[in-house]
């Protein structure tokens, strides 16, 4: 019928996407993104631009507008019908430090784009639908993960939101710099405020599986669990040249070893282990690092493999700390794997802090179904070989928002899979779509 045969404007979407990216070139963190990356952190100067652009865009098209007290803005196209909550389309316009220009951004624009494509072929949905744009879903400028979504969700509290402090260099607060970009709304940041019946988000896959087995859609099922871990390793500052090595409590040894047996755990249990921050006190060239903080996001498919991963981080790294072997995990693993050719030295403590958590994600079956079926349909009699379902690697605020209402997500193909990489790279005829699918969805949630 009329609705599917409703397109997205591949042009027009790329268009967006690009134009956006001019926000968020200059330097941050003393890097200079590349030509197609984008540096675009939370609440910075860059990310008042492309707030304002996508207010202007929405209200261009007969949408209202509100902001509520976490930045997230939230546009409204009415429908036939308004006694129901709108069926919203969500990702978000900040980036890593050194990002690309797809991640959260697609999301977005696609959600602009079904904007446009209603308002041009004067559709009326029956109930009204919505874009919103997420404040600091990267968690990259203030180091909570999915934050804003998870303040209306009910899961972090209002107050250590704005408290968050930003992870470099470390001056300032949420709260003050969304109050300072002119971004700190009245509305109260809940799901009771502003709720919604539904929320789909595309999303490239920053993944490598879909380009691996040649698919175009991903319809995501869930998403796995994770937890960020802050780790700070106490040892002895001393001066480099006159101490030997049996008399150092080297706090940045300590935290190698403790890092090279995350990453071991990780392959024996089929879970991930990274670490992306790390400081060490004092920082001089001569003097044996007597202070190191470090982080470590543990990620895995179910949440009891998570816990196993933190236990085992909890009680292998007093061991290392205190010198002590933690033993071999994989075959081929020697027992002294982490002490082999190292001088024993002094001991060490360690405290370990959980910051972030996110158990794992099933989404809605009803959602699910209907990116499935909006998937094969714009895909055609081909749609078998094209479409997969998944579960996500990464975080999304579709994680928050699935605990308040029906959602799910679309995943399209990137280059490689790589993403958090100036280098992330969508092809249009695939950003659009994901868009299509994405469009498609929305007005069959509209009409179940
Ligand atoms: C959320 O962006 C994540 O870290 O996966
Ligand atoms: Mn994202
Ligand atoms: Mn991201
Ligand atoms: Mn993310």
């Amino acid at each position: 019928e009329h609705l599917q045969s409703l397109k997205v404007n591949t042009q027009r979407l790329m268009e967006d996407i690009h134009y956006t990216s001019r926000w968020g070139t200059g330097e941050k963190w003393g890097e200079k993104p590349t030509e197609t990356g984008v540096s675009r952190l939370a609440l910075s100067d860059a990310d008042k631009e492309a707030r304002d652009w996508f207010i202007h865009a929405t209200e261009a098209l007969g949408c209202h507008v509100t902001i509520d007290e976490m930045g997230n803005i939230f546009a409204v196209r009415p429908g036939v019908k308004n006694d129901k909550p709108p069926t919203f389309v969500g990702s978000h316009l900040d980036t890593q430090p050194s990002g690309g220009r797809y991640d959260g951004i697609l999301g977005v624009c696609a959600g602009v784009e079904m904007l446009k494509v209603l308002a041009d072929n004067w559709v009326e949905t029956e109930y009204p639908v919505g874009v919103v744009n997420w404040t600091n879903e990267e968690g990259a400028r203030f180091p909570i993960s999915m934050m804003s979504s998870g303040v209306w969700a009910g899961y972090i509290p209002l107050d250590t939101a704005h408290n968050a402090k930003e992870v470099h260099p470390g001056t300032t607060t949420m709260g003050a710099e969304l109050k300072r970009i002119g971004y700190m709304g009245k509305m109260p940041c809940s799901h009771e405020s502003m709720p919604m019946a539904a929320h789909f988000e595309l999303h490239i896959e920053q993944g490598p599986l879909l380009e691996m087995s040649n698919k175009k859609i991903g319809v995501v099922t869930g998403v796995q669990a994770y937890k960020w871990l802050q780790v700070t390793v106490k040892g002895r500052e001393t001066h480099t040249g006159t101490t030997d090595l049996k008399s150092r409590a080297d706090a940045l040894l300590t935290a190698a070893k403790m890092i090279l047996h995350s990453h071991k755990l990780a392959t024996a249990n089929n879970a991930l282990a990274s670490t992306g921050i790390l400081h060490l006190k004092p920082g001089s060239t001569n003097t044996v690092p007597g202070e190191v903080t470090f982080t470590l996001d543990i990620r895995a498919q179910s949440d009891e493999a998570v816990a196993r991963m933190e236990h085992l981080i909890n009680h292998d790294f007093h061991k290392i700390a205190s010198g002590e072997n933690v033993g071999g995990l994989n075959p081929g693993c020697p027992l002294d794997a982490l002490n082999t050719g190292c001088t024993p030295g002094l001991p060490c403590t360690v405290t370990i802090k959980e910051f972030f958590k996110s158990p794992a994600t099933n989404f809605n079956p009803l959602c699910i179904d209907a990116v499935n079926r909006a998937a094969h349909s714009v895909l055609g009699p081909d749609s078998q070989d094209l479409v997969m379902e998944m579960t996500s690697g990464a975080g999304h605020d579709s994680v928050y928002t699935n605990k308040r209402c029906p959602t799910s997500m679309i995943f399209v193909p990137c280059r490689e899979g790589v993403s958090h990489n100036p280098a992330e790279f969508c092809k249009d005829e695939d950003c659009a779509l994901g868009a299509q699918v994405l469009l498609q969805s929305v007005l069959r949630f509209d009409r179940m």
